[in-house]
């Protein structure tokens, strides 16, 4: 039988790039350059920082995995006091951190450097839980989220774009390679996935900010080269055919949020 999240794993596997580009490729075209993800770039009221807000009591606590430079949680203080951030990334964690210092708000923060969700014994329970643009990079979402929910004392927000990011890169790819790209999953699907482990979630829907407001066009144009597994001199096409919001979070987003007694 075929069910919601063995179809979000085959949607994200689908994404496999053919062996053939992926040895000729100059570099790896996987994980996130850190020039794109800054923690200040999000409006002071979204959904999803609401529906945080709402549930966390004044001086409480927050776990956000996946946190890049802190963008889902730094936002949340105040009323957050404490500041727990889970990525795989050292570079990541460092701006996080970094940022946190900058924004001198006197907030306790811990940074940890895993996967989750094998980092949730160590991250322990936080009020709320947050864990924005990280699902789609996330074929074994059960687990997944199964953790974050239990990590949460009173409610989990989790964030993603409508659509799977990178299908802004297709027409791309079928330019550079002839090569027909998925187009799959989406937020709906990662929703059915919750509801068929017994997790009714709030959805709300938003338009979000244009995040290239601050990013360099040509960290934009090296990210998208790199996923491309092209190699910098073709810098200039990739320029030319480069939607202006390409591989970024789009503006369609979705909030998807509940409580972990829902669960
Ligand atoms: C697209 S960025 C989003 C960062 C931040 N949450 C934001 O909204 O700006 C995704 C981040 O999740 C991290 N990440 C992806 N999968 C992860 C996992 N299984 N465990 C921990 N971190 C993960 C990546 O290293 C990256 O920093």
């Amino acid at each position: 039988m075929t069910t919601a999240s063995s179809r979000w794993a085959a949607a994200l596997h689908a994404w496999a790039i053919p062996d053939d580009i992926l040895k000729a490729a100059p570099e790896s075209p996987w994980g996130f350059p850190p020039a794109l993800f800054h923690a200040h770039e999000v409006p002071s009221s979204t959904p999803s920082r609401r529906r945080a807000v709402e549930a966390l009591p004044a001086g409480g606590s927050v776990l956000d995995v996946g946190v890049g430079a802190g963008a889902a949680s730094l936002c949340l203080v105040p009323p957050a006091r404490q500041l727990v951030g889970v990525d795989e990334s050292a570079e990541m964690l460092a701006r996080f951190t970094a940022a946190a210092d900058a924004a001198d708000v006197g907030v306790d923060v811990r940074a940890i450097r895993a996967s989750w969700p094998e980092a949730a014994d160590q991250a322990g329970r936080s009020d709320v839980v947050v864990c924005h643009h990280v699902l789609y990079n996330v074929a074994d979402v059960v687990p997944f989220v199964r953790a974050l929910t239990s990590a949460a004392r009173r409610r989990v927000v989790v964030e993603l774009t409508a659509e799977h990011p990178q299908t802004a890169l297709n027409p791309l790819w079928r330019h550079f390679h002839g090569l027909e790209r998925p187009t799959g999953p989406t937020a709906d699907d990662a929703a059915a996935v919750l509801e068929e482990i017994g997790i009714r979630p709030e959805v709300e829907r938003f338009s979000g900010p244009r995040r290239q407001a601050e990013v360099d066009r040509k960290d934009l144009v090296a990210f998208a080269r790199r996923r491309l597994c092209l190699p910098a001199e073709r810098d200039p096409e990739v320029d030319a055919l480069l939607p202006e919001n390409a591989g970024l979070p789009r503006r369609e987003l979705a909030c998807l949020w509940w409580s972990p007694g829902s669960a």
